[in-house]
């Protein structure tokens, strides 16, 4: 059994050292309440349904997969912003979703979550310089040399100190995404959870934030976990990727492995969907087609998941294969592969 095996997202790149991360089992089910007064619980929306991963010190882990497959909430989870339903998250060894208040307010300062949308998560009511200063205040750091620190952390990300005395309004998105990092940063922490920090902007400034966080992450050896919805986002930035379809990492290898020889056919589907720069590759390509949405998370599907959008399901097995994808859940395992995948038919394909 090869490293990666026995530690479904992890290994790899990491192997001989102690993850900062380790997530076993993560579960969040939302209650799903029928209208009117009484408001009773009638089912539950499955966001997460055991997700396992490591993060290694200074290493970027990136969350890939369709919206509403369960990225944020697997990532605020992580963070104990919202606590798991079940499983463990253990920072550095010690579960998180076990300790005290107090403990967790400590934890803070290790843990950091960037947001998506750099309009909704700043305060737009103080400047920029008290948002940055907040959470310095908060952990009884800004007394000593604090607004130093927070023209120093404006710099750091790229913008004008001089400028710290104005309103969020008053920037870019991609600005306020700097805003939102230094803000991040302040506490210097270990980890940093980036839930898709560059979808809600231009792509002429999405190249300049993730270099940022690259050249933070090299300075102040940080690790990320980076979600994204778009595989091309992480490629270059991610070590190790995770790919997720409703509530469950479905494959999970170094990000090279990954778009040499992926071996899920909805990890396939993702690359496929890729657009080739080399307009004549683009227009010879085969391209695999995923129709249909994701199944509601209230009602998935038995067995696997996938199996309602599978291509290979719809065209290439025998009813009696298809049987095993309907009635039993594939196990995130190698199976020959050389990197965990969760279908039991899964294989090495060379997509160009
Ligand atoms: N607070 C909540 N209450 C009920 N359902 C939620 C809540 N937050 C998320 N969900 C549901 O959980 C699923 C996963 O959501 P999310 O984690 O936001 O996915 P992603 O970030 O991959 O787009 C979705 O079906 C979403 O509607
Ligand atoms: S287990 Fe079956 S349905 Fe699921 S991805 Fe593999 S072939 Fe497709
Ligand atoms: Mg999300």
């Amino acid at each position: 059994m090869t490293a990666a095996t026995q530690s479904p997202a992890g290994a790899v790149s990491g192997m001989g050292r102690e993850p900062v991360l380790s997530v076993r089992g993560l579960v969040k089910h939302f209650p799903v309440r029928s209208k009117g007064l009484i408001r009773r619980i009638v089912g539950q929306v499955h966001a997460v349904c055991g997700v396992d991963f490591d993060l290694y010190p200074g290493e970027t882990l990136g969350i890939v997969g369709e919206s509403g497959c369960g990225k944020s909430t697997t990532g605020r989870a992580v963070l104990h912003l919202q606590p798991a339903s079940a499983g463990e998250v253990l920072f550095e060894g010690r579960d998180i979703t076990k300790m005290s208040k107090d403990d967790l307010r400590a934890l803070r300062r290790d843990m950091q979550i960037v947001f998506q949308d750099p309009y909704a998560s700043l305060n737009p009511r103080i400047t920029v310089n008290e948002i940055i200063a907040e959470p310095l205040r908060i952990h009884g750091l800004y007394a000593n040399g604090g607004k130093d620190k927070v023209r120093d952390l404006l710099k750091q990300v790229g913008l004008n100190p001089e400028h710290g005395n104005r309103y969020p309004h008053e920037f870019s998105g991609g600005q306020r995404q700097r805003i939102g990092i230094a803000r991040a940063i302040a506490l210097e922490p270990k980890v940093i959870v980036l839930d898709e920090p560059v979808s809600a902007l231009d792509v002429s400034i999405q190249a300049g934030v993730i270099n940022l966080l690259e050249e933070l992450q090299e300075r102040l050896s940080l690790s990320y976990v980076f979600i994204a919805h778009d595989l091309s986002v992480v490629r270059h930035t991610a070590d190790r990727i995770a790919v997720m379809y409703l509530g469950r990492i479905i494959e999970t290898a170094t990000a090279d492995e990954l778009f040499e020889r992926s071996a899920h056919p909805y990890t396939q589907a993702l690359i496929s969907a890729i657009p080739l720069p080399d307009p004549r590759k683009e227009r010879t390509r085969q391209r695999i087609v995923i129709t249909g949405d994701v199944p509601s998370p209230v009602n998935p599907p038995s067995g696997c998941r996938f199996r309602t959008r599978c291509q290979k399901f719809a065209n290439e097995l025998t009813d009696e294969q298809r049987q095993l994808c309907i009635n039993d859940v594939p196990e995130l395992i190698d199976r020959g592969q050389g990197h965990p995948a969760a279908c039991h038919y899964a294989e090495e394909l060379k997509l160009v």
